[in-house]
Formats: C-alpha cells, sequence, structure tokens
C-alpha cells in the first residue's frame, strides 16, 4: 500500500492532506522520514508511525469505541447549545465515520459508545436486540419500595399506549437507585421515574450490556477489547 493511503485509512484527511502531510517531511516510518507519498508501506510491518510529531499506533478498523460522556455535551454532529460529544475523540477517528450508538441527553454522564460499524450501531439500538443498559439514577425525593415495585411491574408514559417496566430497579442510597431497561425511548427513565411518582436529579450510565464504564475518568475515550465485542455479541470470544 502507498503510504498515503495508509494515512487516509488512519483518518489523517483528503488524498491532497495526507499527500502533503508526508511532502512536508511530517511522517516518519520505524523512526525514518519519508517523503515520497508513494512510498510502499506494509501496515502489518510497521512498528512506529510517527505523524508530526506524534506517535499514531496504528487503528484496527471498523472502530469501536468507549467514552466516559461528561454532562454539558450534546450527542450529535451538529449540536445547538453545547458542544459535541465528538469533540471529545480524536480528529482523526472522526474522520472515519463514526456514530454513536444511541444518545445520552446533555445532562447525562457515563457510558457512551461509538463505533465505524454501521451494523453495529444498528444492531444495538434496534429494539429487537434487547441490551439492557444500567443507569444510576439520582432523586429528588428519598426512593422508596412502592417507586422501585411501580418501576419494575411497568408504568405508562405520556404518548406510548403500553406501560414500559424496568429490568431491574435496586435501591442504592436514600436518594439514589440502580436501574436497567432494554427499551431506548426518548427521555426514558426519566419519564419513568416521573411517571411513578419521583424525579431524576442526576443520571449516569453505569453499563451497556456486559461492558462498564470501569474506571475510565470523564472526558476519556478507550477501544472496546476483543472479549467486549464478543460479549455484545459481536467477534469472537
Ligand atoms: N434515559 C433518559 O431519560 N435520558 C438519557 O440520557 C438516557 C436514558
Amino acid at each position: 500500500m502507498e503510504l498515503y493511503r495508509l494515512l487516509q485509512q488512519q483518518g489523517f484527511g483528503s488524498r491532497k492532506e495526507c499527500r502533503q502531510l508526508i511532502d512536508y517531511g511530517l511522517v516518519a516510518v520505524d523512526g525514518e522520514t519519508i517523503d515520497d507519498w508513494r512510498a510502499p508501506v506494509e501496515p502489518a510491518a510497521i512498528r512506529q508511525l510517527t505523524v508530526d510529531g506524534e506517535d499514531w499506533p496504528l487503528l484496527t478498523l471498523p472502530l469501536y469505541l468507549l467514552l466516559h460522556k461528561p454532562a454539558n455535551f450534546e450527542t450529535s454532529h451538529k449540536p445547538i447549545h453545547h458542544p459535541s460529544v465528538y469533540r471529545l475523540l480524536p480528529p482523526q477517528l472522526n474522520n472515519l465515520g463514526i456514530s454513536a450508538v444511541g444518545r445520552l441527553d446533555v445532562d447525562t454522564t457515563g457510558l457512551l459508545l461509538f463505533s465505524s460499524d454501521g451494523q453495529f450501531v444498528h444492531a444495538l439500538t434496534s429494539p429487537k436486540k434487547q441490551v439492557p443498559k444500567l443507569y444510576r439514577v439520582t432523586t429528588k425525593h428519598p426512593v422508596s419500595a412502592e417507586l422501585l415495585q411501580r418501576l419494575r411491574d411497568g408504568v405508562l408514559l405520556h404518548d406510548e399506549n403500553e406501560t414500559l417496566a424496568a429490568d431491574s430497579a435496586e435501591q442504592v442510597a436514600d436518594c439514589v437507585l440502580d436501574m436497567a431497561i432494554t427499551q431506548g425511548k426518548y427521555h426514558q427513565v426519566k419519564r419513568m421515574v416521573a411517571a411513578a411518582g419521583n424525579r431524576v436529579e442526576q443520571l449516569h450510565r453505569l453499563a451497556l450490556g456486559a461492558v462498564t464504564l470501569g474506571e475510565l475518568p470523564p472526558g476519556q475515550w478507550r477501544h472496546l477489547t476483543a472479549a467486549e465485542l464478543a460479549a455484545l455479541g459481536f467477534g469472537p470470544a
């Protein structure tokens, strides 16, 4: 493969931009600057790619990413009032056609997946797949046994013609509960908690299926592991 094609595949921009990076002497392979954009390279054999002075670990495509979404970011390519969650990812990754797997509200924090694999995004957002999403919910009023029971039994939301039930709802502290849902309707957790007689003050997603946020700090991202992909039903274990 020609070197500029590799840079394109790694998200460094258009053919022209990638050729320019090489022409300007900004690209080194295994420590050696290469200024011929036609130079043949064997991606699997590259130990170190350096672009504009920074090491670039070669990406394996398609991309599967996990972000710890902070509050005050919109899950949209065209945000209106707040910056986009996509700004929290390197521009090279944004050049590779990634989409968020579902949405989190602007004030919701926690686990948000992204992928450049359209089938993955579609499958995980499809109601058929029924992947449980686990949320930590901070409520305005103390959590009661009745609230938990109503959430487990199912509540009727405004504008919905069927009741929606939590897969699980467990008290964690006075005004905190953990709740799992499989559907992904608009403001679903907030609306369910309101319909059950309380109010959401803070919402944080802890897990999607077997994939958990773990200790990843807010605003940071990482690649999903092969084991996590397999647990979501993609690829070998
Ligand atoms: N439910 C909500 O109400 N908001 C979210 O961001 C996610 C689930």
